[in-house]
């Protein structure tokens, strides 16, 4: 399978290595201090709808998630086949991951022009504020890092992992293709699905995200505002909640909380592209808490690293032109490692020229 290393490798992330121990501070330091947040963290309070809840099992389930990606971008999904053992196991190996002393953890510290590892979130080089959370990422396998963590018991990390990634992936190509059928697209259409419509080959990442209590939360980020790159992720959170997604109707963050067993869904850039804009990539941003600290789960699933995706041309008409050129994921990750959230207006094409 093609490796996305050579996208970061050509644009390395250059980070702070001032490793804040959350655990101890009392207070906010300075360069953890964002601007203040009160407005936002207007919270479920103040939300007057929430995010759509999608049976997979609903003999409607099609037009639910068209309908979810076209107005949300995002959603949860129940009965997805998950079970509640390998969530919890997946949540337990994040939590004796991060609660292992720091220097433990920078053993397994990312290279600078890599992707896998511990450290700071990768999107850290765009703020001037560091962000209130941790973070470790698996691209294929564990296996090298979990060594370095524990010399003498790294199975049981690996064996969770790797068997979520198998899940995750199973649920990414099911949710694909329920994805297309809302937009009235077959597997045939997609050359990379495989003859079977299996997704066998596909780019896929493991993100867990730890975010400490944190003694201001007002004035701290925990993960600040992006959109996914991929076409789609998954997003398992613990019992705390701290995801909010930018409504554009409204424009207002909305608390995505966590509901038992389910899991989110939140659309990608490319996944923007390849519906030609009708679905939209969510803007979204983590918060932080006061008393609890929480842990976040994302798999990140994308196709093979230099395949071409485009609008799909059977969505193409008159009124909806192409808005969008060709663009593989290892390309797209380039452009987004410049250009951040600006990242979809660089492949855009002009509708007038056009
Ligand atoms: C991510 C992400 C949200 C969260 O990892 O890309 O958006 O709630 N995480 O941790
Ligand atoms: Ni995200």
């Amino acid at each position: 399978m093609p490796s996305l290393s050579e996208a970061f490798r050509a644009h390395p992330v250059h980070l702070h290595h001032s490793h804040l121990d959350f655990g101890s501070v009392k207070e906010v330091p300075d360069t953890h201090a964002w601007p203040p947040l009160d407005e936002h963290l207007s919270g479920d309070k103040f939300d007057v709808e929430s995010v759509p809840v999608i049976d997979l099992g609903d003999p409607n389930v099609v037009s639910h998630i068209g309908h979810a990606c076209e107005t949300w971008g995002v959603f949860h999904i129940t009965n997805h086949g998950i079970s509640k053992q390998l969530l919890s196991d997946v949540e337990s190996q994040g939590r004796h991951l991060f609660s292992l002393p720091t220097q433990q953890k920078l053993k397994a510290a990312r290279h600078p022009d890599g992707v896998a590892g511990y450290g700071l979130v990768r999107i850290s080089s765009f703020f001037s504020k560091l962000m209130w959370s941790e973070g470790f990422t698996i691209v294929g396998s564990p296996l090298e890092h979990a060594r370095q963590l524990w010399p003498c018991d790294y199975i049981q990390f690996c064996n969770v992992m790797e068997e979520y990634e198998k899940e995750m992936k199973k649920l990414s190509g099911r949710l694909m293709l329920l994805i297309l059928e809302s937009l009235g697209l077959k597997k045939e259409d997609v050359k990379w699905a495989g003859p079977a419509g299996k997704f066998e080959d596909t780019c896929a990442a493991i993100q867990l995200n730890w975010y400490p209590a944190c003694p201001d939360p007002t004035r701290a980020m925990g993960l600040a505002e992006h959109t996914d790159s991929p076409l789609i992720t998954i997003l398992h959170q613990s019992s705390t909640s701290g995801l909010q997604v930018f409504r554009e109707r409204g424009q207002r963050w909305i608390t995505v909380a966590p509901l038992s067993g389910s899991l989110v869904v939140n659309v990608g850039d490319l996944l923007h592209i390849l519906s030609n804009a009708r679905f939209h990539s969510v803007l979204h941003r983590a918060v932080v808490n006061r008393t609890q600290q929480r842990l976040s789960v994302a798999y990140l699933w994308g196709p093979p690293a230099h395949i071409e995706i485009s609008p799909s041309p059977q969505l193409l008409t008159p009124d909806r032109p192409r808005l969008y050129r060709a663009v593989s994921l290892a390309e797209y990750l380039i452009i987004k490692a410049k250009h951040f959230n600006n990242a979809l207006a660089f492949i855009r094409l002009n509708p007038l020229v056009n």
